[in-house]
């Protein structure tokens, strides 16, 4: 057996795009909060994955995601850039504007179509729905010809009105109809058979592409996505990692290596480059600030691991008695870039570059800064530890917090005691301290007193960038501030660098997150005044 059999000529007509929704209906998850440099990396990843339509954000719901919608439409070629708009003129016109300048285009578009959400969360009568998705179809077809409408929480509504409103939006030019099981409560059968009766309601269906978007609430997005484009869909909505309101979506990785390992069963194909699945994932997690689970399907760390004895006998002697993928698929052999202490700047950028980063001047100087380090601790430096030097140093912005220094003295004797510089969003150095049950604690209670924020910690996961005692160490913190949970990363050989950096990213987005943000607060006095971090 083989991943798949031999291709041949493919069917195009059996071919299912892949909509990316990871820096849209992914960045809604709670913590996510990525900045406009990271998403605009993330896009250019996803266009190196080769995923069909990268859906970039909601150009409406903020200045900063209209900013970085505008950004990827500007920078990423090749895939479709779409922006998400409700009914609203309003949207309608944001998304317009956040995406214009990008090559392919696309508004998509969405209003509640079940009885539960037009009663209760829109107000609206049946009949202002028909209205209101003509209207909003009509005004974003004047813009682009390609308009995707999805029926909200279309799983549970009433099939024959979901019908009514689904052939006004292709009677007004909508190009894709996406019906989305927002809630994720559907079920595979029931799913499929939704699709077998609105084709019969609708036969224009057949005209534009159906697409799905499956929920996880239930654990079967990915189910619920196959049965959807084995009943005739040919786009599936899905994010990198799973990521997404609640419980995630139908997850990239998953669906797409169901159909790449299935593909003589299932007859269906994608254009995914599937060896850039690993590094896909890896950058998000480090971005987002999402750890994968150790036992997630395709990605995970265990993924292709063996444990038990019989497991690892039977792979040695022929690697398809225990594994149905073989790991280089999806890229995770990609480790082979290795570079020592002697490497130079030429070298460096040209690994870079095979790694798909373009880093220039300023950047490159810093890349190679952050390189010597490492490469004078560690012997040897891989393409795993390259990535996650650049994006971390990716991260860092003037409007941001900055680690100057970090002084800890730690015994078994006493309570630790930290002491930090921070540099604040107005470049000067603020000063704090204070004691703490543990070392991380203390360095986290000093950065508290330096900002003169009172962020309490939520979380805190520190992991091995790769193997060995010398590996870099990457940690993620999950913080509260006012009522907003914000996520971040950091990335050094020493764990409590790693974990400063991660904790004054996690205060920095969720400063960009609160409502009450301003971008200069406070600049906490040189002390121990504040709170501490628990
Ligand atoms: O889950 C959902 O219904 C959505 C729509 C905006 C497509 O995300
Ligand atoms: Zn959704």
């Amino acid at each position: 057996m083989s991943d798949r059999s031999d291709k041949g000529m493919r069917d195009e007509s059996a071919r299912v795009r892949i909509f990316d929704t990871t820096l849209r209906d992914g960045e809604q998850s709670p913590g996510i909060s990525l900045n406009k440099q990271e998403k605009v990396e993330i896009a250019h990843q996803l266009a190196r994955l080769g995923v069909d339509v990268i859906e970039a954000g909601f150009p409406i719901t903020s200045p900063g995601d209209f900013e970085a919608v505008q950004a990827i439409a500007r920078q990423v070629e090749g895939p479709v850039i779409c922006a998400l708009a409700r009914t609203a003129k309003q949207d309608i016109d944001a998304a317009w504007n956040a995406i214009k300048d990008s090559e392919r285009p696309r508004i998509h578009t969405f209003i509640a179509t079940s009885e539960i959400h037009m009663r209760h969360k829109l107000r609206a009568t049946p009949e202002d729905v028909k209205g209101q998705a003509r209207a909003a179809v009509a005004h974003a077809k004047q813009y682009t010809d390609d308009v995707e409408f999805s029926p909200e929480d279309g799983s549970r509504s009433d099939v024959e009105f979901m019908a009514e409103v689904i052939q006004i939006a292709i009677d007004e030019g909508a190009t894709t109809i996406n019906v989305p099981d927002t809630v994720g409560y559907t079920m595979p059968g029931e799913y499929a058979a939704m699709f077998e009766e609105l084709y019969r309601l609708v036969p224009d269906l057949r005209k534009v592409t159906l697409s799905v978007h499956c929920h996880n609430d239930l654990g079967l997005a990915v189910a619920n996505s196959l049965a959807g484009v084995q009943a005739g869909a040919r786009q599936v909505e899905c994010a990198v990692n799973g990521i997404g309101e609640r419980a995630g979506n139908c997850s990239l990785e998953e669906i797409v290596m169901l159909m790449h390992t299935r593909e003589p069963s299932l007859g269906l194909w994608t254009g995914i480059n599937t060896r850039e699945i690993a590094r896909t994932s890896r950058l998000v997690s480090r971005l987002t600030g999402y750890q994968v689970q150790p036992n997630k399907a395709i990605v995970g760390r265990n993924a292709f691991a063996h444990e038990s004895g019989i497991h690892q006998d039977g792979v040695l002697k022929e690697r398809t008695t225990y594994e149905i993928m073989d790991a280089t698929t999806i890229g995770l052999e990609a480790n082979s870039i290795v570079l020592g202490k002697h490497s130079g700047r030429h070298a460096l950028r040209k690994a870079l570059e095979e790694l798909g980063f373009q880093v220039e001047g300023a950047a490159l100087n810093t890349a190679f800064k952050r390189f010597k380090e490492l490469a004078d601790k560690k012997k040897k430096v891989t393409a795993l530890d390259l990535e996650a030097i650049v994006s971390d140093e990716m991260r860092e912005s003037p409007a941001a917090y900055g680690l100057e220094w970090f002084d800890i003295e730690a015994s078994s004797s006493r309570a630790p005691l930290a002491r930090v510089g921070i540099r604040m969003p107005s470049g000067e150095v603020a000063e704090g301290s204070f004691t703490g049950d543990g070392p991380v604690d203390a360095f986290f209670s000093a950065i508290n007193a330096a900002t003169g924020r009172e962020a309490r910690l939520k979380e805190y996961h520190v992991s091995a960038v790769t193997g060995g005692r010398d590996a870099l160490g990457e940690v993620t913190v999950m913080l509260e501030l006012d009522g907003v949970q914000a996520s971040g990363q950091g990335v050094a050989t020493d764990i409590l660098e790693a974990s400063g950096r991660a904790y004054l990213r996690a205060l920095t987005n969720a400063l960009a997150d609160s409502p009450v943000a301003e971008a200069d607060h406070h600049i906490g006095a040189a002390g121990s005044a504040g709170t501490p971090a628990r």
